[in-house]
């Protein structure tokens, strides 16, 4: 098959939560650097594809300023015109080849990369990383995320074989050289089916991958000539040769090392010899991995490497885990964390009853602090043990910190008010829908019925008439026993817990 663009094979753009610059800020606050004001900020997306991360981000900081690139016309076609059916004046795409960006863009507070790195050119790596460092404002933050080695050394003979088995089929029709490929992995999956070496493993899981994944996704990752993984070292000599900074990568939790006994971590500690990079890399190793998405800063910037819990006392704190009992909570990924401290499973217990709710630290701190009539008269320990415990909680990520205010509301409007991209997504019939998180969200038949209706004009007497309307043109179907109100109170409180709704 010969080389596709992305204007004959598109991308199918989605929505990457932890792209949000609130999230890139709160990481940064946490490691000690002060990052640009979010909701004010200016945000560059290079190779947005069809705009939708940045649609999604747009939407929830109506005062900032987004610009999303691509080389692809159609793609960015798509973008605006979806920013133009959703009046999102805030946002702004632009068809530009990498290698044509020069300064004129502007400086930007935020620079996000997602899927870029590795499926260009080393010589446009290069390009990338110039223009980050040109392109970023003195205390900005830059998102890059690319694979990496030793995990794609695994990846590369599933790609491999699929683009030799290609490269020897004559010119047919794309379908028919995906259905090839696919089929390939398939067919040796098959004979392998009885093996449990870690080739066999991948191939299972490649199968089941091909199940659910479009074409035009899988072309891209397995198929196209760009798809260039590199070793973190290599990756931050290049970004340290463009006088940018590592600062953390989103997922970080298992490079503390926290689960490991503590023999384990001194006979780590003897190879990393104190060397952090050195660290990193060998956990790559140690944990096969395959992805990185690393977080950026001008070499001028100071990063601390140890994370201080002073720095989340400008957050604030939500807790999505459930509690078991008063010391032990179960995460969202369904894992059980113990909390040790008094005034600690105040916090957590209070916080799980009003989630998705964020408290700032000091208030929470305070009403820990009110309701727990403790004897300890030292009250700056008792402030600094809380906010250890806190941070070490983020590090096993039960709880949130966000260094500004998310968009959704936590307590309902008397006109609710949906947001404007996911009441778009569900009159275009699309589920599931992207939520002020930037995450994606299934509705139920009522949500999704109700939701067009939610447009800040229409209070809960009126909505219960939308209701009742809906159920008699037969467009919900309620069981006979159900009350509609109880129905409407339940399904306005679900939007709201699933961040659907604004001010
Ligand atoms: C794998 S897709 C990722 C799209 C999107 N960021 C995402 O993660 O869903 C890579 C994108 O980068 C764009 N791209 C590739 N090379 C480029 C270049 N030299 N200049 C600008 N955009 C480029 C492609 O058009 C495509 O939309």
């Amino acid at each position: 098959m010969t080389n596709l663009t992305y204007d004959e094979i598109p991308y199918e753009s989605l929505a990457y939560a932890d792209t949000h610059p609130n999230k890139l800020a709160t990481l940064a606050t946490l490691f000690g650097l002060t990052p640009p004001a979010v909701k004010t900020s200016r945000i560059l997306e290079l190779g947005c594809g069809d705009g939708t991360n940045l649609i999604a981000i747009a939407q929830t900081l109506p005062q900032a300023q987004c610009w999303g690139v691509d080389a692809s016309i159609k793609q960015i076609q798509a973008g605006q015109n979806q920013a133009k059916q959703l009046g999102l004046f805030n946002i702004n795409f632009t068809q530009l080849h990498l290698s044509e960006i020069d300064e004129s863009l502007g400086i930007f507070d935020y620079i996000v990369a997602h899927g870029l790195y590795s499926w260009i050119t080393p010589a446009l790596q290069d390009t990338l990383l110039r223009l980050c460092q040109q392109l970023l404002a003195p205390q900005g933050i830059v998102y890059i995320s690319y694979n990496v080695y030793p995990g794609w050394h695994m990846e590369n003979v599933v790609r491999d074989l699929m683009r030799y088995h290609t490269q020897q089929l004559p010119q047919v029709p794309f379908e028919i050289s995906m259905k090839q490929a696919k089929g390939i992995i398939n067919f040796i999956a098959h004979l392998r089916q009885q093996g449990n070496t870690a080739f066999d493993l991948l191939l299972q899981e490649k199968m089941q991958l091909f199940k659910i994944a479009t074409d035009n996704y899988l072309y891209h990752d397995f198929l196209e000539l760009d798809n260039h993984p590199v070793y973190f070292h290599q990756f931050i000599q290049n970004a340290t040769q463009h006088q940018l900074a590592y600062v953390t990568d989103i997922e970080f939790r298992h490079y503390l090392m926290l689960s490991f006994p503590d023999q384990v971590v001194e006979a780590l500690e003897e190879l990393f010899q104190g060397d952090f990079f050195r660290q990193e890399q060998y956990l790559d190793f140690f944990y096969n991995r395959t992805l990185r998405r690393s977080l950026l800063c001008h070499q001028t910037v100071p990063v601390q490497r140890n994370l201080h819990w002073e720095n989340i006392t400008q957050c604030y704190i939500a807790n999505a885990s459930q509690p078991v009992n008063s010391n032990f909570f179960q995460t969202r990924a369904g894992e059980t964390i113990t909390v040790k401290q008094p005034l600690t499973q105040l916090a957590m217990a209070y916080l799980a009853a009003h989630y998705p709710r964020s408290l700032p630290f000091e208030e929470l701190f305070q009403y820990a602090y009110q309701q727990h009539s403790t004897t300890e008269p030292n009250l700056p320990t008792l402030r600094a043990n809380f906010a250890q415990e806190l941070l070490h909680l983020y590090c096993l990520e039960a709880i949130e910190f966000h260094i500004e205010l998310p968009a959704f509301v936590t307590t309902l409007n008397s006109y609710p008010t949906a947001s404007p991209l996911a009441r778009y997504m569900v009159s275009q019939g699309q589920q599931p829908v992207i939520n002020l998180r930037c995450e994606f969200i299934y509705l139920d038949e009522v949500a999704t019925a109700l939701l067009p209706h939610l447009n800040g004009q229409k209070d809960k007497s009126t909505l219960l008439i939308v209701l009742k309307n809906l159920v008699k043109q037969r467009k919900i179907k309620l069981a006979p026993q159900e009350d509609i109100k109880l129905v409407l109170e339940k399904t306005l409180f679900e939007l709201l817990q699933n961040a659907l709704l604004m001010a």
